[in-house]
């Protein structure tokens, strides 16, 4: 079988606006004696995206630039955003076919709608809500009944917005806590292997590339340079580690084993001659052969970035992590030991996402990720094509971030590279990491000079 790769390569840099937060907090300092009710706010609806869509709020068709924000958000996801066909997605030919495998009406049942559209419960919703806008403004900003009507006063600032129940996705560790409550699952909502196999992608996220492609409504805050999207990157690689070792520790707990916990393609390769079986030529360290090991792309590329920013937690998470690989490829192990070591991993991973949102590193730790990830091609093309495409879409993100404060003279050259990487991905069942190596090794060379 073949599990195609499906994001297509981007090069759109991000926005930025100047900050802001020096008069928000101020503002929000200011909040109780605006809007004395505010704490016992009422139970907030959902109103549905119309709410928003009015030219002169974010439903303008142009960007506005005399403005913070951009205004033309609701254009951007009705016509741009997957997310706003999503629910339509589970009645189209392919969400037909899973529904028939799983024997199940996907646009009423539970294991679908969380994720596909606003999911809540009626006495929540308001007149104008409905449930075919699919993932819209709500879901990622919050009820808005509570504060749509003071954050459209002319003092509406975002931080009295938060104060009365919007979602606060400028904080990195909250925006990507949102998004991978649906690209990775929570408690309430997961795709597993069953859902795999009746037809759903295999998920995987990375930040920046997914808010590239989404693409983004908003202008990002601070400065304009390489070092916010490696933070951003960084932060967004931290949370992921934290919810994926979460996420076994639920699993083991549940329905055990899970193999989409595991390296799809340890399963699903095709078989060559002995001679030719580059999994024979690396070996099996640390399990036994022929055991699944996990899926370890969340871990392969933040493993460098730690030991760059942050030595004591990537000492930690080496240890605990490898010990969560070595228990769920173990089909003798005990499940609770499973959840216990996926416990602790989280815990280090959590604090290792707080470490780094509170950081600001300069805009040559860019450039040097892009090096150290090139440096270590042999390690992270042995794991797996799951992590090749972490680091391929990394590097992408962080090349695109470092352009913007400074164009290299061989600029051409390494997009081509990059987009060498990406070639790797087309059909991950015949993944090759000797290729992949090189691959990478060729772009080093060039990203030398950065
Ligand atoms: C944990 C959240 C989650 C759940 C639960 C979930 N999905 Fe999805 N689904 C996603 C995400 C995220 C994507 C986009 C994946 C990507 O492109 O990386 C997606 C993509 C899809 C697609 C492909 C859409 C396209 O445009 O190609 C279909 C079809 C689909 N889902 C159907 C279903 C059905 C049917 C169910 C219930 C059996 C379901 N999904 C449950 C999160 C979920
Ligand atoms: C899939 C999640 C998602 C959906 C759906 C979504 N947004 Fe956003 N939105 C974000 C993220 C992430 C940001 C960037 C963080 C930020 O600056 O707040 C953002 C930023 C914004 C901003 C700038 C806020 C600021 O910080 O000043 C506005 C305005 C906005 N969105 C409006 C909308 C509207 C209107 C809709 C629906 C038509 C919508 N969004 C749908 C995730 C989403
Ligand atoms: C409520 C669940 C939910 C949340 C929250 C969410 N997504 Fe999604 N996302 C989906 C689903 C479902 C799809 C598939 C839509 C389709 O193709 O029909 C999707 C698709 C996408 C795609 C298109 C992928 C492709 O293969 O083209 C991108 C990019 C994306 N999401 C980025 C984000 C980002 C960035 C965030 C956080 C700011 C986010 N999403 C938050 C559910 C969600
Ligand atoms: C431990 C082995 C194992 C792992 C790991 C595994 N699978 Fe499977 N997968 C299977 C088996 C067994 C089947 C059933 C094949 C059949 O019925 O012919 C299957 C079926 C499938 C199918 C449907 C068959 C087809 O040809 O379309 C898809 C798609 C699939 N898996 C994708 C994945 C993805 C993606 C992952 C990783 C997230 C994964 N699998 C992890 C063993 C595995």
């Amino acid at each position: 079988m073949e599990v195609r790769h499906r994001l297509k390569i981007t090069h759109r840099a991000r926005q930025f606006r100047i900050s802001r937060v020096a008069f928000e907090l101020a503002a929000f300092a200011l909040t109780p004696l605006l809007f004395p009710g505010s704490a016992s706010a009422q139970q907030p609806r959902y109103t549905g995206p119309g709410s928003c869509s009015s030219a002169s709020c974010h439903g303008a068709v142009q960007p506005r630039s005399d403005n913070s924000v951009l205004q033309n958000e609701y254009t951007t996801w009705a016509v741009q955003d997957k997310h706003s066909r999503a629910f339509s997605a589970l009645t189209g030919d392919p969400g037909k076919r899973m529904a028939h495998n799983l024997n199940i009406n996907a646009a009423t049942s539970s294991r679908c709608i969380g994720c596909h559209t606003l999911d809540v419960p009626d006495d929540q919703k308001a007149r104008t809500f409905d449930i075919n806008d699919g993932v819209s403004c709500e879901n990622c900003h919050g009820a808005a009944s509570n504060w749509l009507g003071p954050h459209t006063a002319n003092d509406g600032s975002y931080a009295k917005s938060v104060a009365l129940g919007l979602y606060d996705t400028r904080d990195l560790i909250r925006r990507n806590e949102k998004c991978l409550s649906c690209h990775l699952g929570d408690d309430a909502k997961s795709v597993d292997h069953e859902m795999i196999a009746a037809g759903h992608p295999d998920l995987y996220f990375e930040i920046e590339s997914f808010s590239a492609v989404m693409p983004p409504h908003w202008k990002e805050a601070g400065a304009s340079d390489a070092s916010a999207v490696a933070k951003g990157l960084a932060v967004g690689q931290a949370v992921q580690l934290r919810e994926w070792m979460r996420r076994i520790g639920r699993d083991a707990a549940q329905i055990w084993p899970q193999y989409a916990d595991l390296d799809c393609f340890a399963c699903h390769h095709s078989l060559t001659a002995a001679k030719d079986s580059w999994r024979q030529e690396r070996g099996y360290a640390g399990r036994k052969a022929g055991s699944p090991p996990f899926n370890a792309s969340r871990f392969a590329v933040l493993d460098l970035i730690a030991k760059q920013l942050d030595g004591a937690a990537a000492r930690r998470l080496d240890v605990e992590v490898a010990k969560v690989n070595q228990l769920v490829s173990d089909p003798q192990a005990d499940r609770r030991q499973i959840s216990a070591a996926a416990g602790q991993a989280a815990a280090t991973a959590d604090t290792l996402a707080r470490d780094l949102a509170a950081m600001n590193p300069d805009s040559a730790v860019s450039a040097g990720l892009i090096n150290a990830i090139c440096a270590d091609s042999e390690r992270i093309a042995a794991q797996g094509e799951r992590s090749a495409e972490q680091a391929g879409m990394v590097i992408n993100s962080l090349f695109i971030g470092y352009e913007q404060g400074k164009r290299p003279m061989n600029d051409a050259k390494i997009r081509t590279a990059i987009g060498d990487l990406y070639k790797q991905f087309e059909n991950p069942s015949s993944y090759n990491p000797e290729a992949f190596a090189r691959s990478l090794r060729d772009l080093g060379a060039l990203a030398g000079g950065l």
